[in-house]
């Protein structure tokens, strides 16, 4: 028997490797990889770029006009086989991993309107189902009837940790304190924000990963993904 094509929603607090999960998932089964962080990541550069922030605070009106000239798309790189993330036709995927983008974006994210516009895009990128997306609101409301849910979570010291190696693997400074504020900041405003905020949908499978090695949560992934697809 075919395995059933299905939508695969994880979601969780900041760095605790739902992409690294995500997109090793996607590829083992043929699936499609979405991160839908790296769309509120490319409208914050927008916002950065065209000086739309008074300190902390984002000048939404602003944001509001421009809006329909934010285009965020994806490419795959045929080398590394991963997708980049473009805005405005441009690659900006190692820009939107800086530590400025990351201590502006879920400022960017708690918008409504900017919500509205990029979970209508991860819809349509999901209609066909056979895709892997990660987030914070995949499964309770941009797929909130998606086949398999995951909700990762790890401890805040083990997450910034992680974060702080992926960084400097590539040539990235910023310091593990700097990255901890950043990552507990960020997991506050995603959890308390009125619109769409982090929350685990009440039928997503927890999984905390602090002391799992990426073989050990890719074999209990692949499990997950068996019994929702109809495989065993
Ligand atoms: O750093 P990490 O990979 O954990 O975060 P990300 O997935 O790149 O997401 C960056 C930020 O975008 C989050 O902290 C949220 O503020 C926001 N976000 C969101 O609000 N909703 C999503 N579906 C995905 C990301």
């Amino acid at each position: 028997m075919q395995p059933r094509k299905i939508v695969i929603a994880i979601d969780g607090y900041a760095s605790c490797g739902k992409s690294t999960m995500a997109k090793e998932l996607a590829r083992k089964i043929g699936y499609i990889y979405i991160d839908s962080g790296a769309m509120y990541r490319a409208v914050t550069l927008y916002c950065l770029r065209n000086d739309f922030f008074d300190g902390d605070t984002l000048r939404t009106d602003d944001l509001l006009q421009h809006l329909d000239e934010i285009e965020v798309s994806f490419v795959l790189n045929s080398e590394t086989g991963r997708p980049e993330t473009l805005l405005n036709g441009k690659n900006v995927e190692q820009e939107i991993r800086t530590l400025a983008v990351s201590e502006k974006v879920s400022i960017v994210a708690a918008v409504g309107f900017v919500r509205r516009k990029l979970v209508a895009l991860q819809q349509a990128l999901g209609k066909n189902k056979g895709i892997v997306m990660d987030g914070r609101d995949i499964g309770t409301v941009v797929f909130p009837d998606a086949e398999l849910k995951i909700f990762l979570t790890a401890a805040p010291e083990v997450r910034a940790r992680r974060r702080l190696a992926e960084m400097q693997a590539k040539g990235q400074t910023a310091s593990y304190e700097e990255i901890l504020r950043n990552v507990k900041e960020r997991d506050r405003i995603d959890e308390t924000r009125e619109v769409d905020p982090l929350r685990r949908a009440d039928d997503a499978l927890l999984l905390d990963n602090s002391n799992l090695t990426l073989a050990q949560q890719d074999e209990w992934l692949m499990t997950q993904y068996r019994r929702a697809a109809g495989i065993e």
